[in-house]
């Protein structure tokens, strides 16, 4: 394997994880109105874009790149994540420079490059339009409306492990019987927290009472690069869609693919509850805003009556 630079590049130990690729290219239908001009990646949770965690989680995990998959109409997406813009003079001349301070330690970190997704023909086909950029070695795949809230961060704990031991990885969490149909989940059997288990299968949002299991995967990723050469050779799937699930089903029954049960606590910010909850639950950890939200909180409760 040779990347970008011509360095030669093998699988095994030696080979870190440096890329990683954001499908953002949906058009939040789930969150409209919110949605018809703001991308949903730019919705703020408390006082940040969503997407802003994500690439916190990022810069944690020793990413370089990233590789944001976008709708064309989604341009704004990376005007946040470029240097410069036209807020930035006003806010130097009010000496208000330093809320940008998250922001520029993101851009300080990362390189940001743009590959477009024109159609919605799946989280495959959103994954095999950055093919050109990932190039010939493993990378990640993070999805953006999946926040995790973990001690370590979950994509670094997912390249800890491929540090130590070099495969694919889904990260997976155990979801009620009743929710099973809007996942992708795993065949195989979970033994503990951060234990990663073998996938001998993967099923797109199965039918109720069709699911192998109740591990769902949630949005963190790690693959190599064989991955795209799967999603060429594929057809259609669940909702007629390319689905990334079916191309790791490939890779699980050749005995290439781990579930990883991470430590943390998801929010699904695509939907509105889960938009909500992520909102409060970000605010409490907030300096200054626990406290003042805890007393509204507790006032509210107390002169609330259910409806
Ligand atoms: C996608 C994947 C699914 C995965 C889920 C995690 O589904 O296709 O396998 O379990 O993300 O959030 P979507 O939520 O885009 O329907």
């Amino acid at each position: 394997m040779q990347d970008g630079d011509g360095r030669p590049r093998t699988p095994g130990r030696d080979v870190k994880i440096r890329k990683a690729l954001i499908p953002a290219a949906g058009l939040g239908t789930r969150l409209l109105p919110a949605t018809k001009v703001v991308p949903k990646e730019l919705l703020p949770i408390v006082h940040r874009p969503a997407l802003e965690y994500i690439a916190d989680e990022l810069v944690a995990s020793g990413i370089e790149e990233v590789v944001l998959i976008l709708h064309p109409v989604k341009e704004s997406i990376s005007g946040h994540f470029s240097p410069g813009g036209p807020v930035i003079h006003a806010l130097a001349e009010r000496g208000q420079l330093s809320r940008l301070d998250t922001l520029n330690r993101i851009l300080g970190s990362l390189k940001f490059t743009v590959a477009y997704q024109d159609e919605p023909l799946g989280l495959g086909h959103a994954v095999w339009c950055g093919k050109d950029a990932i190039g010939n070695e493993p990378f990640a795949v993070i999805l953006p409306d999946d926040l995790v809230r973990s001690k370590v961060p979950c994509l670094r704990q997912m390249v800890e492990l491929y540090e130590q031991t070099p495969a694919s990885y889904v990260a997976v969490e155990k979801v009620p019987e009743n929710r099973v149909h809007l996942y992708g989940i795993v065949d195989g059997t979970f033994e503990a927290v951060q234990k990663p288990f073998a996938a001998k299968n993967l099923v797109e949002k199965p039918a109720p009472g069709s699911a192998p299991s109740q591990q769902a995967v949630i949005g963190r990723y790690i693959l190599g690069p064989e991955i795209f050469g799967i999603l060429e050779g594929l057809s259609k799937g669940s909702l007629g869609e390319l689905q990334l699930t079916d191309a790791l089903a490939v890779v699980a029954q050749k005995g290439g693919l781990f579930a990883y049960p991470f430590e943390g606590i998801r929010h699904d910010v695509g939907q509105p509850l889960g938009f909500v909850e992520a909102n409060l639950i970000y605010a409490m950890d907030h300096s200054e805003m626990a406290e003042p939200l805890r007393a509204l909180m507790r006032e509210l409760l107390q002169n609330s009556s259910p409806k």
